[in-house]
């Protein structure tokens, strides 16, 4: 039976009145677990939604129609992240499309080739061993990913002259991504006003500056980014450093937790040295079960009609105008009981063969021409600090049960995952 997905919107956003949309928007920002979780019940895995900061979108979480979205050239990326342009600019990978998406994900090709992954590596072990051999005490396991991550980024995209120039750019990209400390600022357009310089909005411009005026002299230089226009790099850098930084921090936090919560998988685990095919079923279970970025946005670049099998193995239609948005969800998808029985517990021999078998399913990552750029270093770091931190010290979790907490456009545990150090 055909069947437009155009009727089923979900009643969410606006709601009733407006306390209750104001409410239900912000808990999509702070909690978008809980909103796809209460969404899902009354809806299914796919429907019409409108968000705050998107207008209306088309949520989509069955495999079908995934498959569907990755099949069809007029659905793409880029577009659908103009939300990000006053901080990240217009020319970096993520905002393109098309060719010139195409040509540049081929320019930073090399960015993340062999060479660089054997450096990116050694970085990882020497600042990971640094950074735990330090920690004391209560800390969030976020913060150390974030500590090490960060040193390990900066020194990969911007060449060091020496070790205090290095400190000053970390310090500098700190300073810049504290800029985002409050979320509903990235999303919503009248938080970013100017008033003599006092708004977060202009502070978030000043430390921009401060990172630029460092990151500029570097760049020339650069094998990779000298080969750009001058503020292309530079615009590329940091949304590099911001997306490559905070999403695995984020995803090194809930990775620490689920090892954490599961001390049988855990010790099983620590008989293997990282990176291992069984750390990486670990984490892609962690990654399934709490996926850092919630969905993935495409926008139509004509009118486009998809044909899926919904949730009951019948045909639908559904419609997107041009411009329309569509979210492929991997919260939703990756929680499909259909395809991971049991979706809440945490299993990892589910990936013993490997992530293909789940290809419309599970997308931590991304899928098709933008899938994300860092993910295999992203896999390999969060192995290595993880590995690093569970056989050098003994941890434990200060709180069970976390919950997730947005943090700027990724979703991390509660508090980062606070974990105690003896
Ligand atoms: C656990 C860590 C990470 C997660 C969960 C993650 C997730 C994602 C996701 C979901 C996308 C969107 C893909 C799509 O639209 O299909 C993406 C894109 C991207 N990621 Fe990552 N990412 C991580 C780490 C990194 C790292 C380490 C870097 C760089 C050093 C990076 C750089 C990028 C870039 C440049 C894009 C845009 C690609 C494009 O539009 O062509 N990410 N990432």
């Amino acid at each position: 039976m055909f069947q437009d997905s155009r009727s089923k919107t979900a009643e969410f956003y606006p709601a009733s009145n407006l306390f209750s949309s104001i409410k239900n928007g912000i808990n999509w920002i702070k909690n978008p677990y809980d909103a796809l979780d209460k969404l899902s019940r009354s809806n299914g895995r796919a429907f019409w939604l409108s968000l705050p900061g998107f207008g209306r979108v088309f949520i989509a979480g069955t495999p079908s129609l995934i498959e569907a979205i990755r099949k069809e050239p007029a659905l793409t990326g880029g577009i659908g992240m103009t939300f990000l342009r006053p901080v990240l600019g217009e020319n970096s990978v993520i905002m393109l499309h098309g060719n010139e998406h195409k040509c540049r994900r081929h320019q930073l090709a090399p960015l993340f080739n062999e060479v660089f992954f054997d450096h990116a590596e050694e970085l990882t072990e020497r600042y990971a061993q640094e950074e735990i051999f330090q920690a004391s005490g209560i800390i969030s396991a976020h913060s150390l990913f974030s500590k090490i991550n960060l040193r390990v980024i900066t020194e990969l995209l911007v060449p060091k002259e020496n070790e205090s120039q290095q400190k000053e750019i970390s310090s500098a990209v700190e300073k810049f991504l504290t800029s985002f400390s409050n979320p509903l600022f990235l999303f919503a357009k009248p938080l970013q006003v100017s008033y003599k310089g006092r708004t977060p909005w202009d502070r978030m411009r000043k430390n921009r500056n401060e990172l630029v005026s460092l990151i500029e002299p570097t760049v020339k230089e650069h094998p990779v980014f000298g080969q750009l226009p001058k503020d292309t790099a530079i615009e590329e850098i940091i949304a590099l450093i911001l997306f490559g930084h905070e999403t695995a921090a984020s995803a090194g936090a809930w990775f620490i937790y689920h090892l954490l919560s599961h001390p049988s998988v855990t010790n099983a685990l620590l008989l293997e040295s990282a990176p291992s095919a069984s750390w990486e079923a670990a984490i892609n279970e962690s990654m399934r079960l709490c996926p850092t970025v919630v969905h993935l946005t495409r926008v139509a670049t004509s009118d486009t009609t998809l044909t899926y099998q919904d949730a009951h193995g019948e045909e639908a239609t559904v419609l997107f105008r041009k411009g329309e948005k569509i979210l492929p969800c991997s919260y939703l998808s990756q929680r499909d009981p259909a395809v991971f029985p049991d979706p809440d517990l945490f299993e990892p021999k589910r990936f013993s063969n490997g992530e293909s078998l789940f290809r419309n399913s599970f997308f931590p990552f991304g899928f098709g021409a933008r899938i994300c750029i860092g993910k295999h270093l992203a896999l390999r770091q969060m192995q290595i600090i993880a590995s690093t931190l569970l056989t050098t010290r003994s941890v434990t979790l200060v709180n069970k049960n976390l919950g997730p907490e947005r943090n700027q456009v990724v979703i991390m545990p509660k508090k980062g995952c606070l974990i105690k150090l003896d």
